[in-house]
């Protein structure tokens, strides 16, 4: 591989062992990939946060890297930790969890990383521009990044995203190259889905099918035109705009679904996202909405439910204001969590929907998620959620047994 002056050095140890060790790292990864050169990248978001999935191991790795004087060129953010870190004594984590995971913490902050510890980013202000390079690591935001942004990111592991963050590049390969950025997997979706719950239903179905291939949606009617142009992040924000027919919300549970049952990096929605280039070879395949319909009672294996959770990935603050209405009409008996980055609660604090949620029933859980949290120690063994991507993970990471739905049909079981 070719490397710059700046990246001969830092790989020769010029600034410091972290960052020798990072380039060493990167540049394994380079050749194994076949890369030519590395790209400097503008953001990196880094998984392997929560004490549950690194462990004593994964500490001990970070304690090492911020001893060598591992500071980050970029700016850097983490994924969900394995706790609240205000509420967690109130949230009943346990003590020695607790403890770990604020020494896991520390050690990123001692590198300079920002603690936002959220799987959307882009929510808490960090939208990268489309064609932006950036190595962001947690399957969902990467999803987001490169198909609803227009970003380009390969989904890193969190120690790449952490090399990258020391050293400000990351190879170029993969999803950096447009030529990589093709689908081969055509969808056509049958009928109209109606809720974040049915789109993560979706993408259940596509990531099986998609077998290392970048699918392409086509919707019906409501998808119909160019996309792009319009400057709002959600939906309802003009009559006729296509880029907005389907909202950011349903979109980021569609791609989350799809990256965990298929590990789908990218995808494209006609008329919707920045991008749409398809193989002339290209499969095309038809989903129903009995399909969908068919593998939402499946998911259901519980009747009623000791949690019930959303904001898999972090909610939206029109998510919150969703929920805060129905909250009102009706509050909740049964522990409601909302997961979500702190700068979303904060602004949801700010705005008075933290409190109308509180006065329902809800909690706004923040720098963690249902996944990543020890639930399991807590005392909980059926959850219920509407989101493709929990389901997924919570049944084997979680021991927990599912109810399955659109909010409506879980917030009061
Ligand atoms: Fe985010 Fe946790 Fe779901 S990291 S995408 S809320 S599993």
């Amino acid at each position: 591989m070719e490397l710059t002056r700046d990246e001969e050095a830092m790989l020769h140890g010029k600034y410091g062992g972290a960052k020798q060790k990072a380039m060493e790292i990167l540049l394994a990864l380079g050749k194994i990939y076949g890369a030519s050169r590395m790209i400097k990248v503008t953001s990196a978001q880094i998984a392997g946060v929560s004490y549950k999935t690194i462990g004593d191991a994964g500490l001990e790795y970070l304690k090492h890297m911020a001893a060598l004087g591992g500071r980050v060129e970029i700016p850097s953010f983490l994924n969900p930790a394995g706790m609240d870190t205000e509420q967690w004594e109130e949230l009943g984590v346990p003590e020695d969890f607790a403890k770990k995971q604020i020494e896991i913490l520390d050690a990123y902050s001692t590198m300079g990383i920002s603690t936002t510890c959220t799987c959307t980013p882009y929510l808490c202000g960090i939208r990268p521009a489309e064609g932006e390079h950036v190595a962001w690591s947690e399957s969902s935001a990467v999803s987001f990044a490169n198909s609803v942004l227009g970003a380009r990111t390969n989904r890193e592991g969190g120690p790449s995203a952490l090399c990258a963050a020391l050293c400000g590049a990351t190879p170029l390969y993969g999803l950096h190259l447009e030529e990589n950025r093709v689908a081969r997997l055509i969808v056509r979706v049958e009928g109209k889905l109606e809720n974040r719950a049915d789109y993560g239903l979706l993408g259940l179905l596509v990531g099986r099918e998609a077998k290392g291939r970048i699918p392409a949606f086509i919707f019906g009617e409501n998808t119909r035109g160019a996309g792009g142009g319009c400057p709002k992040t959600e939906e309802g924000c003009g009559a006729g705009c296509p880029k907005h027919s389907i909202s950011e919300s349903k979109l980021k549970y569609l791609g989350a679904a799809m990256a965990a049952s298929g590990s789908v990096p990218l995808y494209f929605v006609k008329g919707v996202t920045p991008e749409w280039r398809v193989d002339e070879g290209a499969e095309e395949i038809v989903v129903s909405q009995g399909q969908i319909m068919e593998l939402k009672a499946k998911l259901n294996e519980a009747d009623e439910a000791d949690l019930i959770t959303v904001g898999c990935p972090h909610a939206s603050i029109e998510e919150l204001e969703e929920i805060a209405q129905l909250l009102e009409r009706k509050p909740v008996k049964k522990p409601f969590w909302i997961c979500l980055g702190r700068s979303v609660k904060k602004e949801a604090q700010d705005c008075g929907i933290a409190e109308r949620i509180e006065r329902g029933g809800g909690k706004l859980v923040a720098d963690t998620c249902m996944v990543v949290s020890p639930l399991e120690e807590m005392g909980f063994s059926k959850t219920a959620i509407d989101s493709g991507k929990a389901s997924v993970y919570l049944p084997t990471m979680c021991k927990q047994k599912l109810l399955f739905g659109k909010l409506e049909e879980i917030l009061w079981k």
